[in-house]
């Protein structure tokens, strides 16, 4: 079996990941590389089956540096396109450059790997994204991302600002919005 690599997510009631991280200064990633591709290769073993039940995981396809105590403006999305293939994006100090006004949510709720315990509610995101951010190497670019991808883009950039998808749920109704927003 291939070894996973050695990753300890923080609970939510670790009182850092409501804290807001820096940006990293760019001379510094280098040093950063190896732990990305190891945030990267945790997260794709948490998808596939085989590895998932064997080290006893749960599934994620994000993850921030702040859920690993780091407060660099840092995440890491693994997302499976079709079965078995996935594919990496590496966020760096990211910027927003813009988000459209249809707003949508995840119909069978958000999770997060720093939230151990079932949460019920609406989470009203932008449909879509475009970012601008940089690679591992350093290497700055554009993206646009949509549906799902967008969701999962905004969840991990709340990390960075200390923001939990929890917070994002009204507290007194929280299917608020159940008909207003769509459902993906
Ligand atoms: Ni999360």
């Amino acid at each position: 079996m291939k070894k996973l690599p050695e990753v300890k997510i923080l609970d939510e009631k670790d009182k850092i990941l409501h804290t807001k991280s820096k940006d990293i200064p760019l001379d510094k990633l280098p040093e950063e590389i190896g732990r990305i591709h190891n945030l990267l290769d945790y997260l794709e073993m948490s998808q596939i089956d085989e590895t998932r039940e064997y080290y006893d995981l749960r599934a994620g396809m994000g993850l921030s540096y702040i859920q690993i105590g780091i407060p660099y403006r840092i995440f890491v999305i693994d997302y499976e396109v079709e079965e078995g293939k996935f594919d990496r994006y590496v966020v760096v100090n990211p910027k927003i450059k813009s988000v459209s006004e249809e707003m949508v949510y995840i119909g069978e709720g958000e999770g997060c790997l720093s939230i151990n315990r079932p949460v019920e509610g609406i989470v009203p995101r932008h449909a879509r994204m475009t970012i601008e951010a940089y690679d591992e190497y350093g290497k700055q670019y554009t993206l646009r991302v949509r549906e799902e991808l967008a969701v999962c883009f905004q969840h991990e950039l709340d990390h960075l600002d200390g923001i939990l998808f929890t917070d994002r749920i009204d507290k007194k109704n929280p299917f608020k919005g159940k008909d207003t927003y769509r459902a993906i």
